[in-house]
């Protein structure tokens, strides 16, 4: 990795509120945003900023919390999007963007289609799920804040590691295991809290589904327990002319898992 990162520019903006956001970004050409996922930061699309920035400007912006960006707790789900679209605004010259996000970084992809619809040439949704949280998923959700909080972040989150990489991953691909591990470990409590509690509060955009016109790819992996491949194929069979795939031997964190596969898709949307 010491090659690459020294290639990936590390940009820092202070957002709408006065908050850091902290961007990778590499490449020229089209602008693709990637939008990690929960509790991550841009090192989840390492090879999506190795490979895709010969033909993109691949940009990565770090949600607030995670990795260089500031907290600014008690934020929603739609301030992110608007952070999302203030890092637009000075990265990508006010132009056109495809929009990728995975697991938490699809919801927020998903809130900013809804306010930002125009500014987007794309939509990649990989690992994620339009519906709210029902009841039960809004307690597991202040329970893992509070233990975060009690208990710092590792206890929190070591649960995840089963659900986030496949059988296969887990058991021949090491790096990509330490390099989950090592994400995770190094998010802090308060914005594993402060994530949780955004994502209980998010909206349901299944009844908007049907009205997006775009081009919309939807991707999940065949052993993702967080967002399994029967129930993603039926919501996005509910978008108009969306593209479903489903990648084996991967399970939730896709682009790290089947890099090739995904990297092939992301290719495609230029
Ligand atoms: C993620 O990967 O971002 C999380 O699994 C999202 C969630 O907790 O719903």
């Amino acid at each position: 990795m010491g090659s690459l990162d020294s290639l990936i520019s590390s940009i820092s903006l202070i957002g709408p509120r006065g908050n850091t956001i902290s961007v990778a970004a590499r490449g020229s050409g089209p602008t693709l945003f990637l939008l990690h996922g929960f509790p991550l930061d841009h090192r989840m699309w390492r090879h999506q900023l190795e490979s895709l920035s010969q033909y993109y400007h691949v940009v990565a912006p770090e949600l607030r919390g995670f990795g260089g960006s500031t907290l600014d707790a008690g934020y929603t789900l739609r301030e992110l999007a608007d952070d999302i679209e203030f890092v637009r605004q000075h990265l990508a010259g006010g132009q056109p963007i495809h929009l990728c996000g995975l697991s938490m970084g699809g919801y927020v992809a998903f809130e900013y289609w809804h306010v930002y619809r125009t500014n987007l040439q794309s939509l990649t949704l990989l690992n994620t799920k339009p519906a709210a949280d029902d009841d039960a998923g809004k307690r597991a959700r202040t329970a893992m804040a509070d233990k975060a909080q009690a208990t710092g972040t590792w206890s929190a989150v070591e649960p995840m590691m089963e659900k986030v990489l496949s059988p296969n991953t887990r058991e021949r691909q090491s790096d990509v295991f330490q390099l989950v591990e090592t994400m995770m470990r190094g998010a802090r409590p308060e914005a594993i809290a402060a994530a949780q509690h955004a994502m209980a509060e998010r909206r349901d955009f299944t009844p908007l589904l049907g009205s997006m016109r775009l081009p919309v790819l939807v991707v999940t992996g065949s052993h993702d327990p967080i967002a399994p491949p029967a129930a993603t194929q039926e919501w996005s069979s509910l978008i108009p002319g969306a593209i479903y795939e489903c990648l084996e031997e991967a399970a939730h964190l896709t682009p790290l898992e089947r890099p090739e596969a995904i990297n092939g898709l992301l290719m495609k949307l230029g």
